[in-house]
């Protein structure tokens, strides 16, 4: 079948827009095609491996699946299935190989399906190889730059027999108002900004994402106050360092700005960001955090190290004197805001005295959560050059002994609201005994409590009845 008579070259409007626009009605001209001689629905899977920013991209490529005429499902057995990758630590790109050895046997039995690979891992040139020597069953590849023409590209790889692979080195492209679907009704991410152009010394990040570009304030709110007339109360503003959020805007305007126009929005009710570089934490924002009635009691702000002299080889701007200046500060004016961070164990040149600093910094800031991470040296950065790689049995023992640490200190914080009535936003049926509901505190703790559907998106009370560690046991007042 010729599939090609659904896409005139000639036809092709020229504004992006509209240009994707035209591509998702022929490709649904396609898939009602394919469906009906499927004599079934078409489906698709769309898997995330990485973090917010990448879990929002996968929402916005569902939505234009499903105005294509796709079927979501959980299941990979489906005819769509798309991984988006994560690059950020080596065993995010071990698992994605792994699991396109099974897809593989599942397309030998699908005439129709179809395999996709996007997001950042793809923007590495020596995945892209190995991919186009060793995967040959993937159909389409692209980046994490052109996630806008997925619309095409995908169009394009439901007439082609080749795989296609369209990789961005960058662009400065941002289009607006494409379809959207939302993991859940009443959240949602919203990217306030794109890329990242700190260099910490580790990361590869800003080489798969490209150079940090702002939203436009306005297309921001417009999205939101949208998103609130749908239904949503929590929005979460994504940027891999909101804290830099509007400096290259035409009308420069600060983070904290665009977060005091967002709470004006009427109808939304909490507000939440991720991630707060240390460097760039204003005290503006600290002056709007305590003002607000809407910012969520929750401030993510990744420590890295607690040693000066790491942080300094690491580009993070910041001394460990600094750091917990500027915790405590955050703290004394608001006494009720969790802190959580990111910690990397085992950076090239680590020390036992480095890694008791770090020790120490969490001793001292007492975190509501950590997520610590085992360094991984990924090609092209800095840090991975360095010939003071730090043995795994040292950065395994240094690992266990944070990670128990961090462990007993959230704990003991989480212990402390044990007998609290807070107000959480009830999110979904526990997964485990659908009699109870499960909910998030706007310190972002999880509370499971007796009751029922209807109440998912709204806000209500409950007792804390007992914390049973990470999260906790409530019933509602
Ligand atoms: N932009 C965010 C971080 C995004 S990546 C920030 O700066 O806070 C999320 C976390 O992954 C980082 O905070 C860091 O702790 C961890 N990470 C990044 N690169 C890593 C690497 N090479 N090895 C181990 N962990 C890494
Ligand atoms: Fe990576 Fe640093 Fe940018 Fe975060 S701020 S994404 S850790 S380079
Ligand atoms: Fe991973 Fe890319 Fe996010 S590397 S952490 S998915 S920005």
């Amino acid at each position: 079948m010729d599939y090609n008579e659904f896409f005139l070259e000639s036809k092709i409007p020229e504004s992006e827009i509209e240009r994707q626009r035209y591509f998702i009605k022929c490709a649904a001209q396609i898939v009602a095609k394919k469906s009906q001689e499927a004599n079934r629905k078409l489906t698709y899977c769309v898997t995330t491996f990485g973090c917010q920013m990448n879990a929002r991209d996968s929402e916005k490529i569902c939505g234009i699946l499903d105005e294509m005429g796709f079927v979501p499902i959980e299941d990979e057995n489906a005819d769509f299935v798309l991984y988006n990758t994560c690059t950020v630590r080596e065993n995010a790109n071990n698992k994605v190989y792994g699991r396109l050895g099974y897809l593989h046997s599942l397309k030998k039995k699908n005439p129709y399906m179809m395999i996709g690979l996007c997001g950042c891992m793809m923007q590495e040139p020596d995945e892209i190889e190995t991919i186009k020597n060793k995967y040959k069953f993937v159909d389409l590849v692209f980046g994490t730059h052109n996630i806008f023409k997925f619309a095409e590209l995908f169009t394009r790889s439901l007439v082609s027999d080749s795989m296609i692979i369209d990789i961005w080195k960058d662009t400065d492209q941002i289009v607006e108002d494409l379809p959207v679907h939302r993991k859940y009704p009443f959240k949602s991410g919203i990217n306030i900004m794109f890329g990242c152009n700190n260099f910490c010394s580790y990361c590869i990040v800003p080489y798969v994402r490209g150079r940090e570009r702002s939203r436009n304030p306005k297309d921001i709110i417009r999205e939101i106050e949208k998103l609130v007339d749908d239904g949503v109360v929590e929005v979460m503003l994504l940027g891999q360092n909101v804290n830099s959020y509007g400096k290259n805007l035409e009308d420069p305007i600060t983070f904290a700005q665009l977060l005091q126009e967002v709470e004006k929005i009427e109808g939304l009710k909490r507000i939440r960001f991720m991630t707060s570089h240390p460097k760039d934490l204003s005290d503006e924002l600290i002056d709007v955090m305590a003002n607000s009635n809407k910012i969520c009691k929750h401030l993510h702000l990744p420590l890295q190290s607690g040693s000066s002299k790491l942080l300094k080889d690491m580009n993070r701007h910041y001394t460990k004197e600094q750091y917990l200046e500027l915790a405590n500060k955050i703290r004394n004016r608001i006494p009720d805001m969790a802190i959580t961070t990111d910690i990397i164990v085992g950076y090239p040149g680590e020390t036992e005295e480095d890694f008791l600093d770090t020790l120490d910094v969490v001793e001292q800031i007492q975190y509501d959560s950590a997520f610590t991470f085992i360094y991984s040296k990924r090609t092209g950065t800095p840090a991975a050059k360095r010939d003071d790689q730090i043995p795994e049995d040292v950065v395994k023992d240094r690992f266990d002994r944070l990670l128990s640490r961090v462990q007993d200190i959230s704990h003991e914080k989480a212990k402390a609201y044990e007998g609290k009535d807070v107000e959480i936003l009830v999110e979904e049926v526990n997964s485990h005994d659908d009699s109870l509901m499960t909910g998030r505190m706007s310190n972002n703790s999880t509370v499971h409590f007796p009751g029922d559907k209807s109440m998912i998106g709204s806000i209500v009370k409950v007792h804390l009845n007992e914390c049973k560690g990470f999260y906790y046991m409530g019933e509602l007042i």
